[in-house]
């Protein structure tokens, strides 16, 4: 495809957006697809948010829904891959649209399904109650086998608190006679998925390396299916990853896709630009605001100095494991660009999974509504950096698959693009927004952000 003609037609979307107020679409890809429907998913789409609108681009060209396995049930619940991977969610889906959906649906619509879409499976399905983890967190009940094949962990897992029942349940659970665990995670993004292939890690914990392993994982775990024939993963993987999404219009800034934009931003450029990993740090925004008094100016400017934030604000790394510097312990002089390091996404090929504290005690908080697990580990185990031999988590992420006490609570890291269109944040949907996310390290790393500084971060997120 011509990139000038991509170009020229972003800012001709956007303005013709804006212009016809049109309810967060253009180009007629609809704001919620179902598995299976007839539609066309264009070139580029449009998707209206509260910061802005969400540009969808499809290098690929055209994709006809009707007859592609990433739109279509390839298992028995009426679920693809889309149903999860939503287009205006920036190929995941936000707490809102679960919550519009179950208004409207009645909780009938596929999304909900009693395997990973309820709490747990052997729940009352009609009672909203029994998706309440999906509807206030966006997260769906990931199961893992435990231990997993093949690894003989170092450590004990003991379900402390159950508030699904999953854990306990006698055909779900930890003692169940194929023993598992639930844990409840985010939708991660499948665009852009060019530059996290450097990486190869895939979901929060690693368990697939590659995009084809993941999407056996997906048909397995999410649609109830069994068999894929191979031509169907090529054709799932090739579209993965010529799909881009990131933030195309600001509601305040205009326009974050034509020329005068910053090079780096809206979802064109991703499709352009190789992933560079000379570049350290997600990107600065510069010479952008201009001088003229406006809101449009002073968005800009904030937005800039949050780039910079960003990446020159330091503050003292302490207690992540697994980060690519330091033991765990001793503090790391850093800033957020030092785990954020990829400059298009802000994933980190370098060491993809860390702990920083999201899914355990004491940085976690409280979180009533997820299940709790006591890990021991074992007298003669390398113990975990910072919380030792005894660890409570709402989710041991990498250590699911490792079998690692070190690795309790190590998560891949996701990339920062689409973020507005979105939220809640975080593995388990754990800040409900972007003020949230900041306000954690603020607390986590003690940076002491002024209020402005939050501001500027918060608006530098929302226009990725
Ligand atoms: C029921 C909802 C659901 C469905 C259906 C679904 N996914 Fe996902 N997807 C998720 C969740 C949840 C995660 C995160 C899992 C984790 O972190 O353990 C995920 C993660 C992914 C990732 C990892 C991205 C990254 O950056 O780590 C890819 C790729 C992906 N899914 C592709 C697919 C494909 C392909 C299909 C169809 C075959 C599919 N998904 C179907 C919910 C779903
Ligand atoms: C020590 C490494 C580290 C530092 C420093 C760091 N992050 Fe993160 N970030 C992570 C990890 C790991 C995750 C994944 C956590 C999870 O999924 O629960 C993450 C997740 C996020 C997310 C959530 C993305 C999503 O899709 O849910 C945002 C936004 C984010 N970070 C922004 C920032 C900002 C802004 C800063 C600086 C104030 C920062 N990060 C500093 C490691 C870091």
């Amino acid at each position: 495809m011509p990139f000038r003609f991509a170009t020229r037609a972003a800012g001709a979307l956007a303005v013709v957006a804006a212009a016809a107020g049109l309810m967060g679409q253009y180009g007629g890809a609809p704001i919620w697809w179902e598995a299976g429907s007839n539609e066309r998913m264009p070139f580029s789409s449009v998707f209206k948010n509260n910061a802005g609108d969400l540009l969808v681009y499809n290098a690929g060209g055209e994709t006809t829904a009707g007859t592609h396995p990433f739109f279509t049930p390839l298992g028995s619940n009426g679920r693809g891959c889309i149903t999860c991977h939503q287009l205006s969610n920036a190929m995941s889906v936000s707490t809102d649209r679960m919550q519009e959906r179950w208004a409207t649906t009645g909780g009938r619509d596929a999304v909900f399904d009693t395997i990973d879409g309820a709490n747990c499976p052997d729940l009352p399905q009609r009672e909203r109650a029994s998706h309440s983890l999906l509807l206030e967190r966006g997260v769906f009940r990931i199961d893992q086998h435990w231990p997993a094949a093949g690894v003989t962990p170092d450590f004990t897992i003991e379900v402390v608190r159950d508030p699904t029942g999953c854990n306990t349940s006698a055909k779900y659970g930890l003692h169940a006679a194929t023993p598992t665990i639930s844990v409840y995670r985010r939708p991660r993004i499948t665009g852009n998925l060019k530059y996290l292939d450097a990486g190869a890690a895939f979901t929060a914990d690693s368990r697939a390396t590659t995009l084809e392993a993941q999407v056996l994982d997906a048909i397995q775990k999410h649609e109830q299916g069994a068999a894929i024939a191979p031509e169907d993963i090529k054709r799932i993987v090739d579209f993965e990853r010529e799909i881009y999404v990131a933030q195309g219009r600001d509601e305040t800034a205009g326009d974050l896709s034509t020329f005068g934009a910053p090079p780096l931003l809206g979802a064109w450029s991703l499709g352009r630009t190789k992933p560079d990993s000379s570049a350290s740090g997600m990107m600065t925004v510069a010479n952008w605001a201009g001088n003229k008094p406006s809101a449009e100016t002073d968005f800009r400017r904030s937005v800039e100095r949050g780039s910079v934030l960003f990446s020159t604000r330091t503050f003292a790394i302490t207690e992540t494991a697994n980060l690519h510097r330091g033991n765990g312990r001793t503090p790391v002089e850093g800033t957020c660009a030092t785990c954020h390091s990829e400059r298009m996404t802000g994933a980190n090929a370098q060491q993809p999974w860390m702990d920083i504290g999201t899914t355990s005690l004491p940085w976690s908080g409280d979180q009533k509504d997820l299940p709790l697990f006591k890990v021991t580990c074992a007298a003669n185990a390398a113990p975990h950096p910072y919380l030792g031999r005894v660890i409570y988590t709402n989710d041991p992420g990498r250590a699911l698959v490792t079998g690692k006490c070190a690795d309790v609570g190590s998560l891949v890291m996701q990339q920062l693009r689409g973020l507005a269109a979105r939220a809640p944040y975080f593995t388990g949907g754990s800040a409900k927004d972007l003020r949230a996310v900041i306000d954690f390290y603020d607390r986590r790393f003690r940076a002491r952000y002024t209020e402005q500084e939050k501001q500027d971060l918060v608006n530098f997120m929302s226009v990725l």
